[in-house]
């Protein structure tokens, strides 16, 4: 079974990384994780330092992640991308890649806890060509 779990840091986003943690353990799942640098507005515009600081910021996040199996050494993969919307990423790389399966967290970054499902989650549950875990 391949399992892609996108991350953004977020508390709920670890507990989606643990949760796929499980799966290789358990199951042999063969996990990748996934950060994508969030842009907004116009890319070619967009200061080169701020385009930098966002995708160390997403690279500092996989990285996060990937010490999770690191530490009980078990193998994953991953993914580092850029984009304006990052469930279109995310979709893009479920297809593509023939995933099983997509774990991920129900609300991320944004601090906005108080609604029901992220935009991201939402998208990708409504789209994703395949199964969709939600970890609350
Ligand atoms: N930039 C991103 N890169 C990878 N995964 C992401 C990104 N943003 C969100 N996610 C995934 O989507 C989940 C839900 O986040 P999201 O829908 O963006 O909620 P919020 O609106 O609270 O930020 C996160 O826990 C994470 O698993
Ligand atoms: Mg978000």
């Amino acid at each position: 079974m391949k399992v892609l779990v996108p991350t953004d840091g977020s508390e709920q986003s670890m507990k989606a990384v643990q949760r796929a943690l499980e799966l290789a353990e358990k199951q042999g799942a063969q996990i990748t994780l996934m950060a994508v640098a969030y842009f907004t507005g116009d890319f070619d515009e967009m200061p080169l330092n701020i385009r930098e600081k966002l995708e160390a910021e997403a690279r500092d996040n996989l990285k996060k992640a990937k010490a999770v199996f690191d530490q009980k050494n078990v193998k994953v993969d991953t993914v580092l991308e850029a984009g304006l919307v990052p469930a279109n990423n995310i979709l893009r790389q479920a297809e593509e890649g023939k995933f099983d399966r997509v774990i991920m967290g129900s609300t991320g970054a944004s601090g906005l806890a108080k609604v029901l499902m992220g935009s991201t989650a939402a998208k990708v549950v409504a789209h994703a060509p395949c199964e969709v875990t939600v970890v609350r």
